[in-house]
């Protein structure tokens, strides 16, 4: 069943639990984290960014993952993640995307505020949710997202009060110290801002950059408002990590068998997150 975010996120909110947003970008990565979700019985977000548009189009993952969905029981949101680009963000909605994400977050403030508005009049009159992030995450190690000079900017628990008041996004992206990617070092996750803004808002928080994040950090994410969680990095990685182990014990496989294979890793991992965000 294919439903808004902001639904998905309503029930997180109130049962004080987070929703696993897992980057798709292949029939294998959307099959995987949907038969996770079916395994889980959890509901899911699937999270398409537009820097894998050279992997897909819109159209092309909204009609595989409306049909490989047709029978699932749970709740599932197909996401746009990180988007900077206005037409990809109305194109994605056009193709029948449930939920957005702008991501004005490297503008000036009022100029974040002005596109985030427009975003939010054109997806609220079709249904769709709109998540927006303040702040900026650092980029670690291997992150397949953002740019390897990306620095850390913690979100400002006041300004981001005055976002949502402005804007009226449906969900705010935080950034509080995870990294897209995996962390360089010790990560240092700041809870005390995290309070500050769950303080202030009455909106679900979103956390960007979970891979590797230590498992009670995430439980204490949850417990002060966060309410969906991204993971794209770790799924990657370990599955082709598990991928080259198969190729290394050197039987030949068919092309139609990694595929299977990719499908198992992805759900291994994907499994895994569901779990600890329960
Ligand atoms: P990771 O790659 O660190 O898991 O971050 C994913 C993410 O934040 C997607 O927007």
């Amino acid at each position: 069943m294919l439903v808004n975010m902001k639904e998905i996120l309503h029930y997180a909110k109130l049962g004080n639990y987070a929703v696993g947003s897992f980057n798709i970008y292949s029939y294998e990565t959307i099959k995987g984290v949907l038969d996770s979700a079916r395994h889980q019985n959890t509901p899911v977000i699937l999270a398409f960014g537009e820097k894998y548009l050279e992997n897909m189009d819109f159209e092309l993952v909204y009609g595989l993952v409306k049909t490989l969905s047709k029978d699932i029981k749970v709740q599932v949101a197909l996401h746009l993640d990180h988007c900077s680009n206005l037409e990809n963000v109305y194109k994605a909605i056009k193709a029948g995307f449930t939920s957005v994400m702008y991501d004005g977050s490297s503008l000036p403030y009022e100029q974040n505020v002005a596109n985030t508005l427009k975003v939010v009049e054109v997806a609220h009159s079709c249904n769709v949710s709109v998540e927006a992030e303040l702040g900026s995450l650092a980029a670690g190690v291997n992150s397949h997202e953002g740019k390897s000079t990306d620095e850390e900017i913690y979100t400002n628990p006041l300004q981001a009060k005055d976002f949502v008041q402005k804007t009226e996004v449906d969900v705010l992206a935080v950034s509080i110290g995870t990294v897209h990617g995996m962390y360089k070092g010790i990560p240092n996750i700041r809870i005390d801002i995290l309070k500050k803004i769950f303080k202030e808002l009455d909106i679900p928080l979103a956390l960007h950059g979970g891979s590797g994040t230590p498992e009670d950090v995430i439980r204490n994410c949850i417990q002060n408002g966060i309410c969906k969680i991204n993971v794209n990095t770790e799924v990657s990685s370990y599955t082709v990590d598990k991928l080259k182990e198969l190729l290394n014990e050197g039987k030949r496989y068919h092309l139609s068998q990694i595929s299977l294979m990719q499908i198992t890793y992805v759900k291994e991992v994907v499994c895994k997150y569901m779990k600890l965000f329960e």
